[in-house]
């Protein structure tokens, strides 16, 4: 009886800690938000018009420049090429560098010098993908022609939904993540245990993520 009250009791509190966090996600998680999709993309346009020759290095380094003259330099990583990542998940591989990272938001620029293709995930937050460089692809399962997303395109994944996405070698992206952050990580870092056993690559996007959650955290930003 005990033990049947057990396997009884274990499926409701999960589903009452997703319907809590689910709440909280439409209520009380977007209190904590600073960044604005619409800026980014402003900015994101700004940065790729100020560069025409298309030079991406120069492209990343306006962009965040201009982010931190917006939102400061306490909230926006200073870009360099020491601290970037790999990043495998949903079968696609990308490089990422971690601009932001707070519990309720990440901003990263995130591409593939190679080119890459794969499962978006399903997240718990809304995901806004600007294009710098190249383009982007993307479809769900049941849409037989592809969307095309070039430099300056917004790419709106909303929380739940999924789709395979695509980008040849050399695209870029300014992505912003914002709903609940730590449930994305698994789908980040699974793919290590299963496939990659890149523990280095592991450690350091654990490291890099954890060092700027807490650091945001002591300043208080959820
Ligand atoms: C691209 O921009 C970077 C940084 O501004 C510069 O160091 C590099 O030489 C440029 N590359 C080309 C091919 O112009």
């Amino acid at each position: 009886m005990t033990k049947l009250f057990k396997f009884a009791i274990l499926p409701v509190i999960l589903i009452s800690i997703f319907s809590i966090l689910n709440t909280l996600f439409y209520t009380w998680l977007p209190k904590n938000y600073i960044f604005d999709k619409e800026e980014l993309q402003k900015l994101s346009i700004e940065a790729i018009n100020e560069n025409p020759n298309g030079n991406i290095t120069s492209i990343l380094y306006d962009l965040q420049n201009k982010l931190s003259n917006k939102y400061g330099n306490d909230i926006i990583n200073e870009l360099n090429f020491n601290d970037w990542v790999f990043n495998n998940a949903g079968g696609a591989m990308g490089q990422m560098f971690i601009l932001h990272a707070s519990i309720s938001e990440y901003l990263i620029f995130f591409g593939t010098a190679v080119g890459t293709e794969g499962h978006t995930g399903i997240h718990f937050a809304d995901d806004y993908f600007t294009i710098l460089k190249g383009e982007q692809t993307a479809a769900y399962s049941n849409q037989l022609s592809k969307s095309i997303y070039y430099p300056g395109d917004q790419h709106h994944l909303s929380k739940g939904t999924f789709k395979q996405y695509s980008m040849p070698s050399e695209s870029f992206a300014l992505e912003l993540a914002q709903g609940w952050i730590p449930a994305m990580l698994p789908f980040g870092f699974l793919d290590t245990f299963a496939s990659t056993l890149d523990f280095i690559t592991l450690s350091r996007t654990i490291y890099f993520t954890a060092k700027d959650m807490i650091k945001n955290l002591l300043n208080g930003k959820f």
